[in-house]
């Protein structure tokens, strides 16, 4: 089977006589079409996405709207490697949270944020080893003139850096505060805010919060300031000036410390548990990445401006394309450059994976891209 291209190519080359095949002549890509509604592929996907979610500190949880392209390019014997393009929203759920993303809720629309994500994902089901080498993400929030169109009393973004916000946060928090127990918490950072007119100006804000050494008792006297400033939970607060004011307030701990119920984990169980070793092959990695062959720029989600914000003659040059750009190039070598992948198995063999640049947008396999959850143009990268 090999040999039948060459022959092939042998032929030509003889039948067209004097005319030689030109020196760069391109190898036929080694990257295969997947279609983007394939079972496996979207499980692929999902491993990814997670992983992705995993590595970051910051921001909300990303959920996959769909698959918009992909590649496969197996290894010789050693599993595939997948570069993936997929369309995400944010969901409610902040990363440091740890939730699924199948277990989170994405935004209604007029708070969506929406975007791009490139991803490298490697598989090798034999060796149980699920890995992701690189990704990028690109995120926009939805058009804000367009939902003010379609829902022109729809709360809208509002500046973090507005002093109402701050208010609302500090309100809402200290709500929470007098109403619960003795712990107490305090404030790290606000990390959405979006305001509405409902008898009078309403703030809504969500901001993640610390467990503060003062109790309930010491009240405002207490004035230790922690140097610890790990957040323990997302607060979800709104402020309305009405006749008086309102005030409400929710919070949600993160599972590291909320006291673990049974069931809480069993999603994140049962979407690995075809390959039970993914979380040891993880750890692995990161015990390595002192060690300069294997450490490797994992990625990093880039926010951009509402598209409307752009100025026209910007978004009149940029293709529909560079409305998301995500860049992903571990190499830009065409023949590929290798990768060493020996950490993610037991014993001391070395393998190497074979990384090529990321294929082009316009090089889409058949059936992508694939079928999407919230099928809203607003919400899908052009
Ligand atoms: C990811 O994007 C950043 C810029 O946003 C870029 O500097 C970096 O090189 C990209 N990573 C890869 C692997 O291409
Ligand atoms: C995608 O796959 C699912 C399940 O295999 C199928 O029900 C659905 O019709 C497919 N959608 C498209 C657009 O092909």
């Amino acid at each position: 089977m090999g040999l039948l291209l060459p022959l092939v190519l042998c032929a030509l080359a003889a039948c067209c006589g004097a005319v030689s095949l030109p020196q760069q002549y391109p190898n036929p890509s080694p990257l295969l079409s997947r279609g983007c509604n394939n079972s496996d592929v979207l499980a692929v996907a999902g491993f990814a996405l997670q992983d992705i979610n995993n590595d970051r500190k910051d921001g909300y949880v990303l959920s996959l709207n769909r698959v918009n392209n992909v590649r496969e390019h197996r290894q010789d014997g050693l599993g595939s490697l997948f570069y993936l393009t997929l369309d995400v929203l944010e969901t409610d759920c902040h990363v440091l949270s740890r939730k699924a993303w199948k277990d989170c809720r994405v935004r209604s629309l007029h708070q969506s944020v929406y975007g791009q994500c490139k991803a490298m994902f490697y598989i090798n089901k034999p060796g149980r080893v699920l890995y992701l080498p690189a990704f990028n993400c690109t995120l926009r929030p939805v058009s804000r003139r367009k939902i003010h169109r379609m829902c022109p009393d729809c709360p809208s973004p509002t500046d973090l850096s507005d002093p109402r916000v701050l208010e609302a946060a500090t309100e809402s928090l200290a709500k929470f505060n007098n109403e619960g127990t003795s712990k107490q918490y305090s404030l790290v950072k606000i990390t959405r805010a979006s305001s509405q007119w409902v008898f009078g100006p309403a703030y809504f804000v969500e901001y993640l919060v610390k467990e503060s050494p003062c109790t309930k008792s010491q009240d405002s006297s207490c004035s230790y300031q922690s140097s610890e400033s790990v957040p323990v939970g997302l607060c979800k607060g709104s402020l309305v000036q009405a006749r008086e004011k309102l005030v409400s307030v929710t919070c949600d701990f993160f599972k590291s410390q909320a006291p673990a119920p049974g069931g809480e984990n069993s999603a994140v169980n049962q979407e690995h548990a075809s390959l039970p070793k993914v979380e040891d092959s993880q750890k692995k990695d990161t015990t390595h990445t002192d060690s300069p062959t294997k450490a490797v720029p994992r990625g990093s989600v880039q926010y951009l401006p509402d598209l409307d914000d752009e100025k026209p003659e910007d978004s009149q040059e940029k293709g529909p394309r560079e409305a998301f750009p995500v860049q992903l190039d571990l190499t830009t070598n065409p023949q590929g450059e290798t990768l060493d992948v020996s950490f993610l198995f037991l014993g001391p063999t070395e393998e190497k994976l074979v990384v090529l640049p990321f294929p082009k947008e316009e090089q889409h396999s058949a059936e992508c891209p694939g079928p999407a959850q919230e099928a809203i143009p607003l919400v899908l990268p052009p």
